[in-house]
Formats: structure tokens, sequence, C-alpha cells
């Protein structure tokens, strides 16, 4: 019989490599409560018209990359519904957001989340088909400052805090405007009409959006068509004041606070909700996708998604390509290190003699159980092991092995070897923990 094996995209994250994760999320935890965030929870699939509404019907995530099903109908006055499992967090955010009526309150909501998204692309390094995002959103009714280019600049300056937290060292911030609506739409018709010569040249896909969603071109892969695509006329020139004045003052506010960034005029980002802001932060150690994470603002979302006018900015980071940076950074061992038990237990038994084993076992599981609840981290062996393995075993998960034989039940004193010293010790059991915490 063939062997079961996890999904083509998908994969198992084990000890101690989940270490890191674990430290990841807390550190972006801590931070993200320094700058007063809290956590969303939305569910992993939602109706499918939210993400062809949001992210956009003509985008590579909507239009190649979603797992949608019809949700059968489980009862005759139940319709069927078309389901996806989210290939992101935004639109999910901004319905709860929408849902919830958050904005009724006239504050901020500055939320965070961190959890696993589905796109079904080719796999490589650093691209999965299920991967993880820690994401945040700063949305608001306009009233509360939603808009302002403070929040832009705050949210860059917070995520060159998490990575600097976090050890990340070399990455650039890449940052461009894609305006208001109206400046998209304006800067669509320059690209439609720069186009027309051209994209008789280009890939199929390309030919589809020209006439579609002109500035889906620009997210364009394909290596024949980028000497075209350095052509075309850049965003930058169809900004209207307002938008000039917001993006200026971003960056002003950047340089105050000493985040290095850089222009990128070709950041248009995948996904069709933005406006004005729009950034990613790329990493040269992780190759082809060197998206470390990437957002910006998305000013109309909440009304494209029926909900009242709410300005937003978020971003979201690829935990797994955080991972692989930190790995490739510092040495495997210091990134995800082994993590060693305070102590091994061994019950010391003989095999032959089931009754006294179960007894010793037993006895085992309460010393351990009570030094547990002191605080110590404690691995339990099995009275039928040799003294050999169980200091073998003991040698892998722990700093120090107790012996416990029948003789130690007795008289209540435990032998201890320390395995960095190789000093052995006699300790009375009441002073066992303080001991093994030294
Ligand atoms: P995104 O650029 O599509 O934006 O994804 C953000 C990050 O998720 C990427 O920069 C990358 O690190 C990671 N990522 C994306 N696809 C994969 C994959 N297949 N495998 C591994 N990592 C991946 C968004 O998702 C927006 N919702 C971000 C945002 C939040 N914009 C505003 N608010």
């Amino acid at each position: 019989m063939s062997t079961l094996k996890a999904v083509r995209g998908t994969r198992d994250l084990l000890p101690p490599e989940t270490a890191l994760w674990n430290r990841i999320e807390a550190t972006a935890r801590d931070v993200f409560a320094r700058y007063n965030f809290g956590e969303i929870r939305t569910p992993v699939f939602e109706d499918t018209g939210l993400f062809a509404r949001g992210v956009g019907e003509e985008t590579d995530i909507v239009s190649k990359e979603m797992y949608t099903w019809e949700d059968r109908a489980r009862a005759q006055s139940e319709k069927t519904q078309s389901l996806t499992l989210r290939p992101e967090n935004t639109a999910g955010v901004v319905r709860a957001y929408i849902e919830h009526g958050l904005g009724e309150s006239g504050l901020l909501q500055k939320l965070y989340y961190i959890g696993p998204q589905f796109r079904r692309e080719r796999p490589q390094k650093g691209r999965y088909r299920q991967f993880s995002q820690i994401g945040a959103e700063v949305i608001g009714p306009p009233s509360a400052g939603s808009e302002s280019p403070l929040r832009d600049a705050e949210v860059l300056e917070m995520l060159a805090t998490l990575l600097d937290e976090l050890g990340i060292t070399g990455w650039t911030l890449e940052l461009n405007s894609v305006g208001s609506a109206a400046d998209r739409a304006r800067y669509n018709e320059a690209l439609r009409a720069a186009l027309v010569p051209v994209v008789g040249q280009m890939c199929g896909d390309c030919q589809r959006r020209a006439v579609t969603n002109p500035l889906r071109v620009l997210d364009c892969k394909v290596p024949a068509d980028q000497p075209i695509i350095e052509t075309l006329p850049v965003i930058a020139d169809s900004l209207d004041e307002a938008s000039r004045a917001h993006f200026a003052a971003v960056t002003a506010a950047l340089d105050a606070a000493g985040v290095p960034y850089t222009r990128n005029h070709r950041l248009v980002r995948g996904l069709d909700y933005y406006t004005r802001t729009t950034f990613e932060f790329t990493h040269g150690g992780l190759g082809a996708q060197n998206a470390l994470l990437g957002g910006g603002r998305y000013d109309g979302l909440s009304e494209m998604l029926g909900g009242p006018r709410a300005p937003g900015i978020g971003f979201a980071i690829g935990e797994d390509r955080l991972v692989l940076t930190l790995l490739a950074a510092l040495n495997e061992k210091s990134a995800a290190p082994q993590v060693l038990a305070d102590a091994f237990i061994a019950p010391l038994g003989d095999k032959e003699k089931a009754e006294e084993l179960i007894k010793l076992n037993a006895a085992a599981l309460v010393l351990a159980r009570e030094l547990r609840h002191q605080g110590l981290w404690i691995e339990l062996g099995e009275g039928s092991f040799r003294l050999k393995k169980s200091f073998e075993a003991a040698d892998k998960t722990a700093r120090q092995i107790v012996i416990l034989g029948e003789d130690e039940l007795q008289s209540g004193i435990l032998t201890v070897k320390n395995f960095s010293t190789g000093v052995q010790t006699k300790v009375p059991r009441g002073e066992l923990a303080v001991f093994l915490s030294q």
C-alpha cells in the first residue's frame, strides 16, 4: 500500500523549528501590544463573493489561486453557497469590521491576526499552498484620523521595529503610491493607450489584462514581457495634488523617524483594493520569493463590500519567509535551539517484578508531578529501562538525571547527576526542586 504524504504545497512543522515559530509569534504579539493593537480571529473560509469583490476578479489570486467549492445544502430550506479558503485576511477583517459595526465607536480599530492562508500557487522555496501570515490592519471612520499619513508612517515604523527585534537585518522597504481611485482610473487609461501598440507582443494574460484591468499588466512575471513593461508610463505621473501631498507626508514622517526606504514605481501590488501608499519589505536572502511582507492603504474597500466609509492601512508578513530568513541568518543551532528539560527522572526497577515496577513507575509520576507543579521542566523515563538506556535518553533531553530506585524511595534521598559538570550529588527529596533549578 502506498504511504500517504502531506499534500503538495503543505508541510508539517516539527520541533525544534516550531520553537522558532513560537518565538516569532510571541515577539510579534509583544510589539503589537506596545502599539495598542488587539487580536482578531476570523474564519478560515468565507463566502467566495468576499474575495471576488474585495481582492478583485482580475487578480491572480481570485482568477487562478483560490480553493473554492460549492457547499451543498443540508436541508431544502438551505441554498448552496460558494465558499473559499481564505487566500488573505484583509477582506475578512474588513467584513468583520462592517458586520460588527466596529466603526460606530468612532475610534480607530487596530487589529492583528496570525494564521494560515491558502493559495493554489506553484510551490517552491518560500511559496506554499498553505502558508502563515502575521498581519495587522488600522481601520476606522475618517473622523478617527484613519486617512492620515501618520497612520501609514506609524505602521511602517512598527514593521521596522518588529523586524529589528526579531533580529532580521538587511531588509529593504520598497515604497510607492498608487493614488486615489480617480488617479488609478487615469493611470489605467494611460496604460491602456500605451499598451495598444505593444500588447500584441506580450503574453496571453497581459493581452487580456490590457483590456480588463491594465494595472495588473505590471504584476506580470513573464521574462520576455519585462522590457516592454519597462517602457510603460509610471503611476507617479498620474497622481493628483492630494495623493502627492499624502505620499510626501508619509515619507517626511519616515525620514524623521529614521526608517529607510526606496521608491519603487512598479510596486502596484497584486490586489485590487489598494489606494495611495503601497509597500513591500524585501530580503535578498529569500531568492525569487523575496517579499518578506506586503501591504498598503485600502481607502475604498469597506464601501466595495457594502460597508460605511472606512479608510484603512495594513500589511501581512509571510511567516514562513521570516522563518527561512532567520534560519539562514543565524546558524541553525542558535536559531532553533534544542530545548533541554531541567531533569530526567529515571525510575530504576526490575523488569521481572511486575508489581514492583508498577509501584515504582507510579512513584516516579508523583515525583514528576511535584516538580512540574513547582515550575520545573521534567522528562519522565520508564522503570523497565536499564540504567544505561535511561542515561542515554536523559543525556539527549535534559540537563540532569534523577535516579529513583527502591532504595531512594525508602530513604527519601535521591541521586542527581549533572551532565555538563559530571558531578553526582545526593539530594533530600524536600530540597530537590531548588537543587534542580540551580
Ligand atoms: P500579499 O502581498 O498577497 O498581501 O501577501 C503578503 C505576504 O504573504 C507576502 O509578502 C509573502 O511574504 C506572504 N505570502 C504570500 N503568498 C505566499 C505563499 N504562497 N507562500 C508563502 N508566503 C506567501 C496580502 O495578503 C495582503 N492581505 C496584505 C495586506 C494587509 N494589505 C493590507 N493589509
